[in-house]
């Protein structure tokens, strides 16, 4: 498998590019717009195809590759069935198969977040969008947020997955590339509570500034990346 994991620096965004095999299709998640042409040139050193671009949410920090990657690949953009962004190509439903060459990443409906959150599911990995973040979860204050949605997804989805299952998150402030469910059930401090509405009390306590892109962000996303 060939596995590539990209940092934006401005809204310390993690994308990962995931492939079977050299000379076969790729998949992108969570691209950042100002990134894009580095992707399609990676992709190509690699003789890679790109074939799948997903956005596991809407995002609020970052405008999304989508838009530019479709139309420079003619790639599918994709999004869960929650989302209300109008102009991706395809949307999944929970348990339903994105497949690249055999490589099979399974949609799981995670919100908490947002509404329409969305993680992806591999034999060994996981992709959590902000839905579990490395020793922290995703705000639930704007975009439909919901704390006790939050709880439900963590507790009886994500936390549901083997111990050993790797945790790669949509974004990381300290520069922690990856973790795994175990680790995280262990030592994530959002993930020490006895409730449901313990939960939705610590996430109630968090004082946190709005997102500086968010007011741009979101509509353009919702656009799969055009400003207007
Ligand atoms: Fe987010």
């Amino acid at each position: 498998m060939i596995f590539r994991q990209f940092f934006d620096q401005q809204s310390s965004s993690y994308t990962y590019l995931l492939a079977a095999r050299a000379g076969g299709e790729a998949l992108l998640i969570d691209p950042v717009q100002q990134h894009a042409q580095s992707y399609l040139s990676l992709i190509a050193q690699l003789d890679l195809r790109l074939v799948i671009a997903v956005d596991t949410h809407t995002h609020a920090d970052h405008i999304t590759a989508l838009g530019a990657l479709r139309e420079a690949s003619a790639c599918i953009t994709m999004m869960g069935e929650h989302s209300k962004a109008e102009c991706v190509s395809a949307r999944f439903a929970e348990g339903e198969t994105l497949n690249i060459d055999g490589l099979r990443l399974k949609a799981l409906y995670t919100p908490g977040h947002t509404d329409e959150s969305y993680s992806l599911v591999m034999d060994d990995r996981v992709f959590t969008g902000d839905a579990l973040l490395i020793r922290g979860t995703g705000r639930t204050d704007f975009q439909n947020g919901d704390a006790a949605a939050g709880y439900d997804s963590l507790f009886n989805k994500l936390l549901q997955l083997p111990d050993e299952t790797l945790v790669y998150p949509a974004h990381d402030y300290k520069g922690w590339t990856v973790s795994s469910i175990g680790e995280e059930r262990r030592h994530n401090p959002r993930l020490q509570v006895q409730s449901a509405a313990d939960y939705v009390a610590l996430m109630a306590a968090l004082k946190l500034d709005t997102p500086r892109l968010m007011d741009v962000a979101v509509p353009a996303n919702l656009r799969c990346g055009a400003l207007s």
